[in-house]
């Protein structure tokens, strides 16, 4: 496999977005073939996935259906849009990936990593991103401000602020358990000040 694949991580509001397109920006600019997608979704089944686990509905998602369903997402994902993208030598930014899983389901719901590890295996079968920028910033502003932009909540952006902060010490711990794949970037600050905190850490894995 010959492309690049970078993931973008974080809590709502952080974001991720406005860096991932500063970032395509910049590698398009420079030439590159790049391709931008997310999780869950980045493809038309996997996005129908996403509408499934993210929706609110009358009926209850129970933790398991929605850790399962983030999971056959990715491996519609991965197999379809991301690997193909690697193998033709695309750089491949990924608006959240296998992290999201830990934190959210992991550290948010309190799903315990050894239910976790198996599916990662399954559906990523040994892919993992070269490097995953870790976009880290104060719960409470980077909530509100999500929820100002969208004007509604899906399912998980709904939940309370607690649930969040379990969230970003998840992110942080996996950081601090893989830092050579993890980069924690501070998130504060002007969209060119975090962007070049993130091209620090893009540049090495570039062709020169
Ligand atoms: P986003 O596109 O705004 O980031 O929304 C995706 C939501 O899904 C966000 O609340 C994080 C959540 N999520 C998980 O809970 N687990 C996962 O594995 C992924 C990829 C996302």
């Amino acid at each position: 496999m010959s492309g690049c694949f970078i993931s973008f991580e974080g809590v709502e509001g952080v974001g991720k977005s406005t860096q991932l397109a500063r970032l395509e920006d910049t590698l398009l600019a420079r030439g590159l073939d790049v391709v931008v997608t997310r999780e869950p979704g980045g493809t038309p089944l996997a996005e129908q996935i996403r509408a499934l686990v993210l929706h609110n509905r009358s009926e209850p998602m129970p933790d398991a259906g929605e850790l399962m369903l983030m999971f056959a997402a990715r491996a519609v994902h991965t197999e379809n849009l991301i690997r193909p993208a690697l193998a033709r030598g695309a750089i491949v930014l990924c608006d959240r990936y296998t992290d999201a899983t830990y934190a959210y389901q992991g550290g948010g719901r309190g799903i315990d990593d050894a239910l976790i590890d198996p599916l990662a295996t399954l559906a990523q079968r040994g892919l993992w991103p070269a490097l995953t920028v870790l976009l880290d910033a104060p719960v409470a502003p980077s909530l509100a401000r999500a929820r100002a932009r969208t004007g509604k909540t899906d399912r998980i952006e709904g939940e309370a602020v607690a649930f969040f902060e379990r969230v970003r010490a998840r992110y942080l711990q996996r950081a601090a358990d893989e830092p050579e794949r993890i980069k924690v970037v501070d998130a504060t600050g002007s969209r060119d000040e975090v962007g070049a905190r993130i091209d620090a850490w893009v540049r090495p894995l570039l062709p020169s």
